[in-house]
């Protein structure tokens, strides 16, 4: 018998060799059938064994199965290739290592933190995107993909691609050239919308809003008997540029009210703060795997009703994407029997599908409450230093707080100290908001008490370093004094229910 066999024969089985040497049992079974142990392996084979195979017998066999080569070429070999000098004609002129980012508190608005247990998932071995195993994985994710947007939506999945690819996929799929669309635009993101309106061959409608407050329902009722021929209407639930969070329920019930189609935008709402899909009636949704639901970007979950179903299968023109053709992709994603559409990012995949869990093991409305605590806690801090939110209290969503920069600092300064003393990165404010917000996100993973606090503090310590009038140590205190009064209503709570 050679060592290997020796090996699996004191553990019993293959299985237990390589337990016990912290090893994959393929590989075990490789040394079974080379028929010796690498000589690498000696020393540790003769310790777990107790000296049953000594450590010279390991060595001695894969001297003979594998005896070691003596170099033959000199170190600079390749060189010598011919035709490579052409090839290092190429080479960047910069010695280039490998990439370790580092250790950052994102508190900006997206991407947000990874739970480690996502970034672990993340790395396991890749397989392929129609292995069985990895088919039965993507059930499970359109399953937690339902339970995140509460809907029963059988087409309910995450496009390879990211937030802006869901938002495209939407209107692509759904608006045909020279179908009416009512856009209502309170900041950058319904913005965006009016851009794929337009590129689609759609004739736009608009609707305005002060960035800052919420899309006024009134406005969209107008909008709509002025335009009864309006197909759909499309908004943003949360606008990631302001913090202003609209009414998606009411704004819903109103399309349908005019016979149109909505297109939602939850790409920060997603995990965050309600979003009821079935209940509120949503026609078409997508959102962003990098906030709320905390894993790698990249990834747009998207949910479609049976009439958005219907409504792009009875075109009668040829969808303007293949890539993003809703009928192609169900090929993948819906059917199941499932066939090649394109090579799907299963790494992340496995990801999103990590994250999802966590939310489930979490529950939505813990998740939910878990943001609004942090919101509440993270507002007294900068109130307490004398800074105001931008959104009215009522329309202030708790992953993305928009405060207006203190007077008389330079704000861009106040984020590259931050990032560069602490590490922390915030957002800086887009558009018209541009020098005058400041951005802190309490998205997923990211949305943690050590997080605010620290935040709190570093930001009083950078201000009154400026030579703002902020003593230290006041945001802080009131943040402890916020968690405080809401430990005491959850127990008050608690004894009543009990
Ligand atoms: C509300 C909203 N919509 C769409 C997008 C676009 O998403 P992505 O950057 O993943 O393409 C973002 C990104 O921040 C967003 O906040």
């Amino acid at each position: 018998m050679n060592c290997a066999e020796r090996l699996v024969e004191i553990f019993g089985s293959q299985a237990e060799a390589a337990r016990a040497l912290s090893l994959d049992r393929a590989l075990i079974s490789h040394w079974v059938k080379s028929g010796y142990v690498p000589a690498r392996w000696a020393m540790e084979v003769e310790r777990l064994t107790d000296g049953r195979i000594l450590a010279v017998e390991v060595l001695d066999e894969a001297g003979t199965k594998k005896p070691v080569r003596v170099k033959s070429r000199p170190d600079d070999f390749v060189s010598a290739v011919p035709g490579s000098e052409a090839l290092n004609k190429f080479a960047p002129s910069k010695r280039i290592q490998s990439f370790h980012p580092p250790q950052r508190t994102l508190m900006g608005p997206g991407p947000t933190e990874i739970h480690p247990r996502v970034l672990t998932t993340m790395s396991q071995p890749a397989i392929g995107y129609l292995d069985p195993v990895f088919v039965e994985m993507m059930e499970e994710l359109k399953s937690l993909l339902r339970y995140a947007y509460q809907t029963r939506n059988a087409l309910t999945f995450p496009i390879s691609g990211p937030g802006s690819v869901g938002m495209e996929f939407c209107f692509v799929n759904m608006v045909a050239p020279g179908d009416k669309v009512v856009v209502c635009q309170n900041g950058v993101f319904g913005g965006r919308m009016l851009e794929n309106v337009i590129r689609t061959g759609g004739v736009p409608v608009l609707v305005e809003d002060t960035w800052g407050e919420p899309v006024d329902p009134q406005k969209l009722e107008d909008a709509l008997k002025k335009n009864p021929d309006a197909k759909i209407v499309a908004f943003v639930h949360a606008e990631t540029s302001t913090g202003a969070q609209s009414d998606a329920k009411t704004l819903v019930e109103i399309a349908h009210r005019h016979d149109a189609l909505t297109i939602v935008d939850a790409v920060t709402s997603l995990a965050g703060t309600p979003v009821l899909v079935d209940e509120w009636g949503i026609d078409a949704i997508y959102s962003g795997s990098q906030k709320c639901l905390s894993c790698t970007p990249g990834l747009s979950p998207v949910s479609f009703s049976e009439r958005v179903v219907d409504h792009v299968k009875a075109r009668k023109d040829k969808i303007r994407s293949w890539f993003m053709d809703m009928n192609l992709l169900l090929g993948y994603w819906g059917a199941t029997t499932r066939t090649y559409h394109h090579t799907a990012p299963t790494n992340s995949l496995f990801a999103l599908h990590e994250a999802l869990l966590l939310i489930r093991e979490e529950g939505l409305e813990n998740a939910w409450a878990r943001a609004h605590r942090h919101h509440v806690a993270l507002k007294a801090g900068l109130e307490a230093m004398g800074m105001k939110m931008l959104v009215a209290e009522k329309y202030q969503l708790p992953q993305m707080n928009a405060v207006l920069c203190a007077e008389g600092v330079n704000e861009a300064e106040v984020r590259k100290r931050l990032l560069s003393e602490f590490g922390i990165e915030i957002g800086a404010g887009l558009g018209p908001l541009a020098g005058k917000i400041w951005r802190f996100g309490l998205m997923g993973y990211s949305c943690r008490p050590d997080n605010v606090m620290l935040c709190l503090s570093a930001l009083g310590s950078v201000l009154s370093d400026m030579g703002l009038p902020v003593h230290v140590g006041d945001a802080e205190s009131a943040a402890h004094g916020a968690y405080a009064q809401m430990h005491v209503k959850d127990a008050q709570r608690k004894k009543k229910a009990a």
